[in-house]
């Protein structure tokens, strides 16, 4: 049996090298596995959770579909949706939580983060890892690619739905996190302590959007903050968070061994050396993907058509366990 994929990402901004690199990318390489059977979403019910403009958030969340299909990812090889178009994301989460102890949620770190930047916190920001467990669970998930900030959430899906099978029977399939082993954590290049993130994205020099400008994306790198060593390896050292940074992004973009990467700038003559290299390299990796979007984006009838076939596919595998849950927990099926 194919071992089946999910994964989802917010139209909150417009996506970073952090999202590509940690996530996306992964998901392109996972939908050309004839092992597996991928589904992913573009969660617009998630960027409610804090307040947005509806005309842009409906801008966006155009623009990111679009933007699947330009990083290569296929409606017919891989199911491609909107959250809100399926309807067992919503209610399926109500049903979670009510098995979904309220302490779990406010342990979350990112809710504690983000709670923590907001003047109203609004009940959805607490529950929203709940609509994630939703998203993952009724689709019988084997495996959820992710960045390493979205580990503690998967986990909490994994703890939901070891309690709903407790209490109701075996039901749900317990979901594996699989993070990457390096690029899990992109970090900002205005501040590589910090991780790069889409809240920070206002912060000048923080991000590179996946669609931005090559002159924006080189200068974004040549000023990128490092140290003022001289020494350009991989490390673990904070001091050198920066360089480190740099080289993961071009690890994960060119696809090369970390020992050939450092070859690579074993005779460089300092950091400018190693900036150029690396914003070669987003430059090239990106360079199709903003092509392709622009033509993608511009047939406005053709997405929506795909929005639709993806939503059919979606609901046709979480209708079924919908059903089965309000079941088993007492509901009578209309
Ligand atoms: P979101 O939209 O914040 O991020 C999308 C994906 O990008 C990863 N990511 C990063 N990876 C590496 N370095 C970074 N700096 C970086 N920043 C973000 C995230 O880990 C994520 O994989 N709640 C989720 C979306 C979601 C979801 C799901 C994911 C909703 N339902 C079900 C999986 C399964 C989120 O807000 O991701």
């Amino acid at each position: 049996m194919k071992r089946r994929v999910f994964s989802g990402i917010q139209p909150s901004e417009m996506i970073h090298i952090g999202n590509y690199i940690g996530a996306v990318k992964r998901w392109v390489e996972s939908q050309n596995d004839a092992e597996k059977e991928n589904i992913f979403c573009v969660v617009d019910l998630h960027a409610l959770t804090v307040p947005q403009d509806p005309h842009a958030l409906r801008e966006r969340t155009l623009e990111l579909m679009a933007l699947f299909l330009a990083v290569g990812l296929d409606p017919d090889k891989s199911i491609l949706f909107l959250q809100s178009h399926v309807s067992v994301h919503a209610e399926g989460a109500w049903l979670l939580n009510c098995v979904t102890p309220e302490g779990w949620l406010k342990k979350m770190t990112q809710y504690k983060d983000k709670s923590a930047k907001q003047e109203t916190v609004l009940t959805g920001l607490l529950d929203y890892p709940v609509l994630m467990a939703a998203d993952i669970l009724f689709y019988d998930v084997h495996e959820v690619p992710v960045g390493e900030d979205q580990k503690q959430h998967v986990e909490l899906a994994r703890n939901i739905a070891e309690r709903f099978n407790y209490h109701y029977g075996e039901t749900f399939i317990v979901p594996e996190p699989m993070i990457a082993a390096s690029g899990a954590r992109i970090m900002g290049l205005d501040d590589p302590t910090a991780k790069m993130s889409k809240s920070s994205a206002h912060i000048k020099g923080h991000v590179i959007r996946l669609l931005d400008d090559p002159k924006d994306i080189e200068r974004t790198i040549m000023r990128s903050k490092t140290d003022s060593g001289s020494e350009i390896r991989f490390s673990k050292d904070p001091e050198k968070a920066g360089v480190n940074n740099l080289l993961t992004i071009y690890h994960a973009l060119t696809g090369k061994s970390k020992e050939a990467v450092e070859q690579d700038f074993a005779n460089a003559r300092g950091y400018g050396d190693l900036k150029k290299a690396v914003a070669e390299v987003v430059i090239a990796s990106t360079e199709q993907i903003r092509v392709r979007h622009r033509d993608i984006i511009s047939d406005r009838a053709e997405l929506e058509r795909l929005m639709k076939l993806g939503a059919d596919k979606a609901r046709a595998i979480s209708e079924p366990r919908l059903r089965d849950v309000k079941k088993k927990m007492g509901l009578i099926l209309g």
